[in-house]
């Protein structure tokens, strides 16, 4: 039985908790506990994106249960794409009579990820079109980089206010040389490319884990891939992909998250599921602030005895210090001994979390792209939260802060985390709502 667009939508749309937009955050204490580590959001939307690649029916499992992963499973069902759910975190996704939409998705204005439906688009139908992109406020957010693959790769593109249209009549493979490595134009790069005539070579493309799950996924499915995980990627297009089944690799940035906050509490806690590997710059930044941390294949384990002391962070591409732990690693420097400091290399106005942080008494100033804080005691404020990763961050120092704070916006924090009350609850963290 086929559904129509519509009814398909509805079908997937029914799974992240309902989320307070007001929360109250009492002192926790050390937090303390074990704590499971759901698939990583930004490795979900891309292979989502890529599903559309294929002619037959994929599974997808480890998909966290938050808002962008629904959005992008609507979007999927909005093209005619088959969404059905199998248990919490398994979909299985039939792409075979999706389409490509004649106007611009209006869901695609509430998410970043949405501009892979570009590359994907391009790739399967020839035809890729979303609305304005969205996503957390950094300043600017330019798609340039996106621009310059398609169009090496034989596409033309209109612009405007309300839509970006990307098309080709056919897409040939090409040498495409990033002039700044950027995370989405590599995977719409790849997308695009993989099933392209001939071969593309990507240059100064990203190397996030999550590309390389990408490429793990396209390949499983019958891709040419080479090179996932460096710098210089090689694909070769294929004329046809078929679906196959396949699990997300773990959440680093929520792993890296919930060990910010024990260790801004002082407490101990395992993150469970989460790969080390991937998060070398933060434990040895928190190791050389004082936190004890074991490591083994699957699980990472943090004791803070004390109050950490401050230290430097410069962000960068992987395998540099994730952008996306930086505002938590701000609310440590600021419950911590000491000075601390953030040189942001990627977004370099991500710093709309100062501000907030402020409000509960932290030493905290920001000039151009770095933030340069003193430790000190935090107390408890009324906080509203500018986007997702900041969300993050004022919970962490909500519970290190003194007193009882209460967060305003906070449904940001439900794009990119499952659950994140539940899990911080189950370590002792006192949170209702508002
Ligand atoms: C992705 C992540 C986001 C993370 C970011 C950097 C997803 C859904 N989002 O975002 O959480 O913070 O990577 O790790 O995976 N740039 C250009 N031109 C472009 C594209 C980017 O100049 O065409 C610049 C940006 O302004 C920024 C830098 O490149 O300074 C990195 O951006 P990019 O890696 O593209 O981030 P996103 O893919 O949007």
């Amino acid at each position: 039985m086929r559904y129509t667009n519509e009814k398909n939508r509805g079908r997937c749309a029914c799974r992240v908790e309902l989320f307070m937009e007001k929360l109250i955050v009492r002192p926790s204490g050390p937090l303390y506990g074990r704590v499971g580590i759901s698939g990583s959001k930004n490795a979900a939307l891309p292979i989502l994106a890529a599903v559309l690649l294929c002619e037959s029916p994929c599974i997808i499992g480890n998909l966290p249960a938050i808002r962008d992963v629904e959005l992008a499973l609507s979007i999927l069902a909005g093209m005619g794409a088959q969404v059905e759910r199998i248990d919490r975190a398994t979909y299985r996704i039939d792409p075979t009579h999706a389409a490509p939409p004649g106007a611009p998705d209006p869901l695609s204005g509430r998410m970043r990820a949405s501009a892979y439906y570009l590359g994907a688009g391009l790739g399967r139908f020839g035809r890729g079109c979303v609305g304005r992109i969205g996503g957390c406020d950094f300043g600017g957010r330019p798609i340039d980089q996106h621009l310059k693959a398609f169009l090496a790769l034989g596409g033309s593109m209109e612009v405007s206010e309300e839509a970006i249209t990307v098309q080709a009549a056919a897409l040939r493979g090409a040498m495409i040389e990033f002039d700044t490595v950027s995370v989405g134009a590599t995977v719409n790069a790849i997308l695009a490319a993989t099933r392209a005539e001939g071969e593309t070579v990507l240059k100064n493309a990203a190397s996030e884990p999550h590309i390389a799950d990408l490429v793990a996924f396209l390949n499983r499915c019958g891709a040419d891939i080479r090179g996932a995980g460096t710098s210089t990627l090689h694909i070769r297009g294929v004329k046809h992909l078929r679906g196959c089944s396949y699990a997300v690799i773990p959440d680093m940035i929520e792993a890296g998250t919930y060990l910010l906050a024990a260790a801004a509490t002082q407490g101990a806690v395992t993150v469970c599921g989460a790969d080390p590997h991937h998060l070398v710059p933060l434990i040895s930044k928190l190791r050389e602030m004082g936190a004890e941390i074991d490591c083994e294949e699957r699980r990472i384990s943090l004791f803070a005895a004390k109050r950490l002391r401050g230290a430097s962070v410069i962000t960068g591409p992987y395998p540099g210090f994730p952008t996306d732990l930086q505002p938590q690693m701000a609310a440590l420097f600021c419950a911590a001994e000491g000075r601390g400091l953030v040189e942001e290399r990627v977004w370099r106005q991500r710093f709309r979390y100062a501000i907030e942080l402020q409000k509960m008494g932290a030493a905290i100033t920001v000039r151009e792209n770095t933030a340069y804080v003193r430790g000190t005691c935090l107390h408890g404020a009324e906080i509203s939260v500018p986007d997702l990763r900041a969300g993050a961050a004022l919970l962490i120092a909500a519970c290190a802060a003194e007193g009882e704070s209460t967060l305003s916006d906070t449904s940001y924090i439900e794009r990119g985390y499952e659950d994140i009350i539940g899990k911080l609850r189950a370590i002792g963290a006192d949170i209702s709502a508002g």
